[in-house]
């Protein structure tokens, strides 16, 4: 039987139900916004830390969103406050917003512990939002639900469906080879977001939210309402009532995400098809509650769990189809006889309880395990000579005669370097040659840019190639699709076995037996070795500093060393 909590074993009873000088303050500021006694007197306070800003698109709604939350804390008998937090536009924030996910989830941990917060709803979906709200709330500690923000509306050009991300590189290729006009460019730039909500394919959003979800952050269902649907506001408001329960009932994060919700998490996100940048942050999560999550674990499961959501990159449809289709509740009662069952999520039911009755909808949505929607798993971790901690790969998103591949590789030392040769007709380059891109990792992006999916040589877009094996220690989009090798760790920058490639070089891939090979003696590694020299730090003061001296490797989920440590920080002193 579960104890509930009294008034004053609430966080907030200290800064507002003793009877003391600085109480005094607290209380009569609180007087200030109009409100009395019956507003906080034995409630629980609920931190709403809201992602919403005028530059993130995909959060829009999430202003509106908060008041149908506070609507669901009143009537649950809680005291609502809104935070704001930094909202992280993936499309507008450079260079990349994973330099500042772990900025968010520092945000998120400090606001709730400097403040009167017994229970926090985080609200956020676009990329880095969902792991970075959850990484600060796992590490606070305090009861946690997340409001998904959903995915927007499926795309549409002259009545053909447009899907975020891959469709913009799919058309951008195709204008390159001069197949489309500069016209139809301009109506699929009017087409392609047509609505608020996140990124519609299974991109980095998509996979996260479902993650969240499925670790059992979410209220059932909810990751896969798209944001302008009216049950987003319904759920919302449900999720505002239900973390004043959680409260009493002091479910924190850390009675919810154990080592067999993550697995549940991972064969979720294996039969999803989802982003390889779910790694990174599941990895990164899973260490902040403790937990030692390797890459090796997404290994085996991906060998077990096939893709079977339907989705693009690897599939044909939206998010918007895979609600209609029953949504992720549908996708895990397929998954049942592999899912731990008995693990607790926020609404106080087990996994089992919440998939219960699911069914699919639209049988080409959401395929069954025996008949999934490709053979190739959504993810390989590959291992060898050129990454010896590990780099990954999708292979449902690559064409086959590249799972097998040896090529000449062709080096580019950086972003710039790449982007100043890529277009050139002169450019010695053929469809076998291996892309390679060094320093756009962790340290040397910095924050490990969306790079990977290197963009085909220009030459040979016009002479009809679309895919070809690529190497970095960046990370690619989840919209994003292709043979492309990301995440190499040790990055190029630390002097990982990437600095050391040559032009020339020939570079083994075996996807089907996850190695990954750079065909030079070890003698001639070990003198290429001696002979690097490391680049001067790019950063000299204030956070990229910071991050530059912190940060960890891909394999171990980029967090800051000195936040995934599981030490105590004290609750913070009322004088
Ligand atoms: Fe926000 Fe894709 S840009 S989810």
């Amino acid at each position: 039987m579960t104890t509930r909590k009294r008034p004053e074993d609430l966080r907030s009873h200290r800064w507002l139900g003793v009877s003391d000088l600085r109480s005094f303050g607290h209380r009569s500021r609180l007087r200030q916004f109009g409100y009395d006694t019956n507003d906080w007197a034995g409630k629980p306070v609920i931190g709403i830390i809201n992602t919403w800003s005028d530059i993130n698109t995909c959060h829009s709604h999430l202003r509106a969103r908060a008041e149908d939350v506070k609507r669901g804390v009143h009537q649950a008998g809680g005291f609502p406050l809104e935070l704001p937090a930094m909202s992280l536009a993936e499309v507008f924030v450079k260079p990349t917003t994973m330099l500042y996910r772990n900025f968010l989830a520092m945000e998120t941990e400090e606001l709730l512990r400097s403040h009167p917060i017994d229970g926090a709803v985080l609200m956020g979906g676009c990329d880095k939002t969902s792991p970075a709200l959850l990484m600060g709330a796992i590490s606070m500690g305090i009861p946690a639900i997340l409001v998904p923000a959903g995915p927007m509306l499926r795309g549409n050009w002259q009545g053909k469906i447009l899907g975020s991300g891959s469709d913009v590189w799919k058309y951008w290729d195709e204008k390159r080879a001069g197949n489309i006009t500069e016209d139809d460019w301009d109506e699929i730039e009017n087409g392609i977001a047509r609505s608020f909500g996140t990124c519609m394919t299974m991109g980095t959003a998509a996979t996260m939210m479902a993650i969240s979800e499925a670790l059992g952050f979410t209220l059932p269902g909810f990751s896969s309402v798209p944001a302008p649907d009216a049950n987003h506001s319904r759920m919302s408001a449900m999720t505002g009532r239900r973390i004043v329960d959680m409260v009493w009932e002091d479910l924190t994060p850390q009675k919810i995400i154990t080592p067999q919700a993550i697995d549940n998490a991972i064969k979720v996100h294996m039969a999803m098809g989802g982003s390889t940048n779910a790694m990174v942050h599941l990895v990164a999560m899973a260490r902040r509650a403790g937990i030692d999550l390797t890459l090796d674990r997404f290994d085996e499961l991906s060998r077990e769990v096939p893709v079977i959501a339907n989705v693009r990159p690897s599939g044909k449809y939206l998010m918007e189809d895979f609600f209609y289709a029953g949504g992720l509740r549908a996708l895990m009662d397929q998954l049942k006889p592999m899912l731990d069952l008995k693990c607790m999520t926020v609404n106080g039911k087990t996994v089992g309880d919440n998939i219960a009755g699911a069914k699919i909808h639209l049988p080409d949505v959401i395929h069954t395990l025996n008949d999934p929607i490709s053979t190739e798993p959504a993810c390989g971790i590959l291992r060898g000579n050129l990454a010896p901690r590990g780099c990954v790969i999708k292979p449902s998103a690559v064409e086959k005669r590249l799972l097998k591949h040896r090529g000449p590789a062709l080096v580019f030392e950086d972003y710039n370097h790449m982007a100043s040769l890529i277009d050139r007709d002169d450019l010695d380059v053929t469809p076998d040659h291996v892309l390679v891109l060094k320093n756009a990792g962790p340290k040397g992006g910095p924050g490990m840019p969306e790079w990977g999916m290197l963009p085909i040589p220009t030459k040979l877009v016009k002479q009809g190639v679309r895919d070809m094996l690529r190497i970095s220690d960046a990370r690619m989009s989840g919209t994003s699709y292709g043979a492309c090798i990301l995440h190499v760790a040790p990055e190029s920058y630390v002097g990982g076995p990437l600095a050391l490639v040559k032009t020339g070089d020939m570079i083994e891939v075996d996807v089907p037996g996850r190695t990954i090979h750079l065909d030079i003696t070890d003698a001639e590694m070990a003198k290429r070795k001696a002979a690097w020299k490391a680049p001067t730090p790019r950063y000299e003061r204030g956070y990229g500093a910071m991050f530059s001296e912190h940060i960890g490797q891909a394999d171990q989920g980029c967090d800051f060393d000195f936040l995934q440590v599981n030490a105590r920080v004290p609750e913070p002193e009322i004088h």
